[in-house]
């Protein structure tokens, strides 16, 4: 069985590669799909991201990293995908992940969505959460890959007070500009 890992991963951190971690012992492959997402304001491009993944997984076999545009149910079709992964942290991610597989359902009755619990120690952990611990100059060594951890810190580094979140949410907290990037 092939499952589709979709998502932003604005970055990839320690959480999402424990849920690809554990999907490579479900599945014969694994693919990690970043969502071409016109509508947010990424901190990194895809391009980047793509990279971020590649190195982050590059020890997984039955890893595969992509990316797509549009319904998530017509990609993992294409791909012959016949699940869609996600992961799990606390009941307050249940309502959205139970309404996003219902409406994946309602456009493919043959692809199923398989929740995985994620691992304890990363149940706080979000893309938002390292953005924001970084944006006021901590440390992310404990949440991220190294790669993207001194990724993310040039980035703040060269655009210090960029505001963007994955949640489409803008917090101004100071006079810097609000950088523009590439989606
Ligand atoms: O990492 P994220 O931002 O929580 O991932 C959300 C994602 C990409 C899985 C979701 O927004 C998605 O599947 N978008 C593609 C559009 C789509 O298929 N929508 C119908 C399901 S709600």
């Amino acid at each position: 069985m092939i499952a589709i890992y979709p998502g932003s991963f604005d970055p990839i951190t320690f959480g999402h590669l424990d849920i690809i971690k554990r999907g490579c012992l479900l599945f014969e492959r694994v693919i990690v799909a970043v969502l071409r997402n016109p509508n947010k304001s990424p901190l990194f491009t895809v391009q980047e991201r793509l990279e971020q993944i590649r190195l982050a997984t590059q020890h997984l076999p039955n890893v595969e990293v992509d990316s797509f545009a549009g319904l998530t149910v017509e990609y993992a079709r294409l791909r012959h995908a016949q699940v869609l992964l996600r992961g799990l942290r606390v009941l307050s991610d249940f309502e959205m992940e139970l309404q996003m597989a219902h409406t994946n359902k309602t456009l493919s009755q043959e692809m199923e969505t398989v929740f995985l619990a994620t691992s304890n120690e990363y149940s706080f952990l979000s893309s938002s959460v390292v953005k924001e611990i970084a944006r006021f100059g901590g440390s992310v060594d404990h949440l991220v890959p190294q790669h993207v951890a001194l990724d993310i810190y040039k980035c703040y580094a060269q655009n210090p007070g960029s505001n963007q979140t994955t949640n489409n949410t803008t917090t101004t907290t100071t006079n810097y500009p609000k950088v523009e990037r590439e989606v």
